[in-house]
């Protein structure tokens, strides 16, 4: 008998494969999938594999969030959930590794910003990657993104906005700041929204006695800030024929921006965020309206049934939810939106709120979710076929998930340390029933049962982008 690490048998689940789903067994042994097959015998093994029965149950790839905002900021405009909490919201809803960001932080090397975030994040529970800032540029630069890109860290977060808090990239920097991350295979990874748009539509509305509440802040950073922002990186990035990556496109505008660019050759890819999928600016109206305040800022109707379909089309490659949690008391501190700390919490529910609401049967629905919330990101993010794989070899990242769980998002399912869900109320069908993080079963039911600090840096490779240049 063949001596064996510490194993674990799932059985008789319905496998979601890129080639469709199929019935089958999965052995894991130790943190990595050992084989995968229709019926696999657990009495020849030893030591005797823990068997879970998945009979009714889809199994995922762990699913991957490549926008999280956990433990962002200082003292009171610091988020809820820290990375403990972040990730333990997460695993419960079946996210086995999130992507977050670290700053340029001034005097320092984009390596030296890595390596504090990644000391930030000792706490995580579940395996983590980054994106860097970049925020300015430097004679250096060349070399600190070389540096960077072997360490393992090659996305680049990149700001047309946001010039008050000192993060956003000269318009003059971008042509040689895309031509570097192209020469050294570093994907720019874009918030797009044109400051100057931005601008001449608050002065316009405050001249004309608008109130700048929750309800006007959609109108303050308007769809056309999003397109012209994406077409001007486009500009930026065709000397150099840079790939872009463009992060929570979140209206019609800015995905149509985002097809001329290709139409034009450039390589684009985009994401978008359960609450531009789910949610319009009509949540940003009365008196919780700030819950529902984010940047950019929610949309029509229009836009969001335009986002569903760029997932359908396949316009759109990757969901992730942009998590940033502040509670009820932070959000509305301020009547002015401006002074609003933006972003909402969602890691915790969007694989099953994509699953409900993407059209189609349950199958499509499910290949849907693998492709967007975990393969997708893992090629863009050069973590496959490590994460974003149902594959011998690749970690036991997993998420046995029911077709069949139902309810509406309600005070029960909030994981957030943010205590609320701008999700609250919605009804669910599917849901993670339990995920398993290299090995180990971290949450079931929706609620964590992991350790804390378990959770490692993963250096990601080149972008399947790159690959085809
Ligand atoms: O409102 C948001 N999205 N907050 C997080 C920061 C960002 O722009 O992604
Ligand atoms: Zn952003
Ligand atoms: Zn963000």
């Amino acid at each position: 008998m063949k001596r064996r690490p510490s194993s674990l048998l799932l059985r008789g689940g319905e496998l979601v494969l890129p080639q469709g789903i199929r019935r089958g067994d999965i052995l894991v042994e130790g943190e990595r999938i050992a084989l995968i097959a229709p019926g696999i015998d657990p009495s020849g093994l030893s030591p005797a594999p823990a068997v879970m029965d998945c009979g009714g149950l889809y199994i995922f790839p762990g699913f991957i969030d490549a926008h999280t905002h956990f433990g962002l900021g200082e003292g009171e405009s610091r988020t809820a959930d820290g990375f403990f909490e972040g990730s333990a919201a997460a695993a419960a809803g079946g996210v086995t590794c999130f992507v977050d960001f670290a700053d340029q932080l001034p005097g320092k090397t984009l390596l030296q910003g890595s390596l504090r975030r990644i000391e930030e994040a000792a706490e995580a529970a579940v395996d983590y990657s980054l994106h860097q800032g970049i925020y300015r540029y430097h004679p250096g630069l060349e070399g600190e993104l070389e540096e960077l890109g072997e360490f393992g860290v090659r996305a680049a977060k990149l700001f047309t906005t946001y010039e008050q808090f000192g993060v956003r990239l000269d318009p003059g920097e971008w042509p040689r700041v895309l031509g570097l991350c192209a020469k050294k295979k570093i994907l720019p990874a874009i918030h797009a929204e044109d400051d100057g748009l931005i601008e001449a539509a608050e002065k316009r509305l405050l001249a004309e006695g608008q109130v700048p509440g929750p309800a006007l802040h959609a109108a303050l950073r308007p769809a056309e800030a999003e397109a012209a922002a994406i077409l001007s990186c486009g500009r930026a990035a065709l000397g150099s024929a840079a790939p872009l990556y463009f992060v929570h496109v979140s209206s019609s505008l800015g995905l149509g921006a985002v097809r001329d660019l290709r139409g034009e050759g450039l390589r684009v890819a985009a994401e978008t965020a359960p609450h531009y999928l789910l949610l319009t600016e009509d949540h940003l109206s009365g008196p919780e309206g700030a819950l529902a305040l984010m940047t950019p800022p929610l949309r029509r109707d229009q836009d969001r049934k335009a986002l569903w379909e760029g997932f359908a089309l396949g316009d759109i490659h990757v969901l992730a939810t942009d998590h940033c949690s502040y509670t009820p008391a932070q959000k509305m501190a301020h009547p002015d939106c401006r002074l609003t700390p933006a972003g909402v919490p969602g890691v915790g529910e969007a694989a099953s709120l994509f699953f409900t609401n993407f059209p189609g049967s349950p199958a499509q629905k499910a290949q849907a979710l693998r492709s967007v919330y975990s393969e997708n990101p893992a090629r863009l993010f050069g973590l496959w076929p490590r994460k974003g794989s149902l594959a011998a070899g690749s970690n036991a990242d997993l998420v046995l998930f029911d077709p069949l769980a139902s309810g509406r998002i309600d005070g029960s399912r909030i994981r957030s340390a943010a205590g609320y869900s701008p999700f609250l109320g919605l009804p669910y069908l599917g849901a993670a029933a339990a995920t398993v993080s290299r090995g180990m079963v971290v949450a079931r039911d929706g609620v964590f049962t992991g350790e804390k600090g378990r959770g490692k840096f993963v250096p990601c490779g080149i972008s399947s982008v790159f690959e085809k240049s």
